[in-house]
Formats: C-alpha cells, structure tokens, sequence
C-alpha cells in the first residue's frame, strides 16, 4: 500500500465488503464503474444512517469521483469512509473503494468520492434534522 493510500483511510472505517463476481465486469472484464458506483452509494448510505441514527436519507450529490485504477473478477473491494461534515439537513461523507488481496497483501485505490446526503421529513422536503442532533465522538 502506498504511503498515500495509508494516509487516506488512517482516520476511515471499513464500511462495507464485495467479492466481483463475472456478472460484475464490462466488456473490459474490468468491474463496471456504474456497479461500483452503487455499491459505494449504498454501503456509505447505510453507514450514514448508522452514525446519524436516521434513515430517511436520499442521495443529493457525488462529487469527485474518481476511478484510480480497474478491479477484476475475483478480486475483494472493500469500502472505506468517514463523515466529513454536518450541513443543516445534508451530510457529506468521503469514500475510498480498494481492492485487497489477502494472499499478497497488496491494497490498490479502486474509487473515491465524496457523497452528500440529505435527510427528508415526512412531507419529503429537506429536513433540518442537525440543529438537534450531537455527532458522535
Ligand atoms: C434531496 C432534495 C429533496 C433536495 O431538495 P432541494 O429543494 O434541492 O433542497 P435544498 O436546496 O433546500 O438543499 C437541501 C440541502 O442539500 C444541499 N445541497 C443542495 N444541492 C447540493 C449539491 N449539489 N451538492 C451537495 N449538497 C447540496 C444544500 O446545501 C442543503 O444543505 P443544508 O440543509 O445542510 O444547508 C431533492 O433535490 C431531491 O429529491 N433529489 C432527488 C434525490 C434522489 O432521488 N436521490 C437518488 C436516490 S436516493
């Protein structure tokens, strides 16, 4: 692992695991970067939730996303993050996506981005749900 990457997920938690099965790569036989994508989204969604303890929660923005390098059919995607702050109704999280061979050990940046989320009231409108609400440590 480069020293770069180990700098990026010192202070990030494993959020979630994938194997890439055939069914997951493009014609490149690479793993489809639409998959990715929603793996990330779905894995930091829920991760969110956990920490913020509300889960009416959609999607408003990825930014900065950034495919580093390809990962391949039987390779091990784990998905790192951590909040990066809390708006009124919005919360923004950065993700980085590796692969991870347990066999060599070699860890290879699959994907970051940051994804910002913002959590709804009953009526569906933006909910200002962190003027109340303490981050935990
Ligand atoms: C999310 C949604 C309700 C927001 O409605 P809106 O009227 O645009 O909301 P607002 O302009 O009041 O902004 C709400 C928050 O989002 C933030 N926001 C708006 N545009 C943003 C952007 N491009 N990037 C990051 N944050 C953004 C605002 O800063 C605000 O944050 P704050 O309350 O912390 O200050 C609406 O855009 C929506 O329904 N989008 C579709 C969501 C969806 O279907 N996602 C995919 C499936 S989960």
């Amino acid at each position: 692992m480069s020293e770069s990457t180990r700098n990026k997920l010192s202070d990030m938690e494993l959020v979630t695991q994938h194997l890439v099965q055939p069914d997951d790569l493009n014609y490149h036989n690479n793993l489809f970067g639409g998959k990715m994508l929603s793996w990330i989204d779905e894995g930091m969604a829920m991760f969110v939730m956990t920490k913020i303890r509300y889960t009416n929660i959609v999607t408003i923005s990825m930014d900065n996303v950034v495919f580093r390098s390809p990962a391949r059919a039987g390779d091990i995607i784990q998905i790192y993050g951590k909040i990066m702050k809390y708006g009124k109704s919005s919360v923004t999280s950065k993700t980085l996506a590796v692969t991870n061979n347990p066999q060599t050990q070699k860890i290879s940046e699959v994907i970051e981005s940051e994804i910002t989320y913002v959590c709804l009231g009953e009526n569906g409108k933006p909910f200002a749900y962190f003027r109340n609400f303490n981050p935990p440590i």
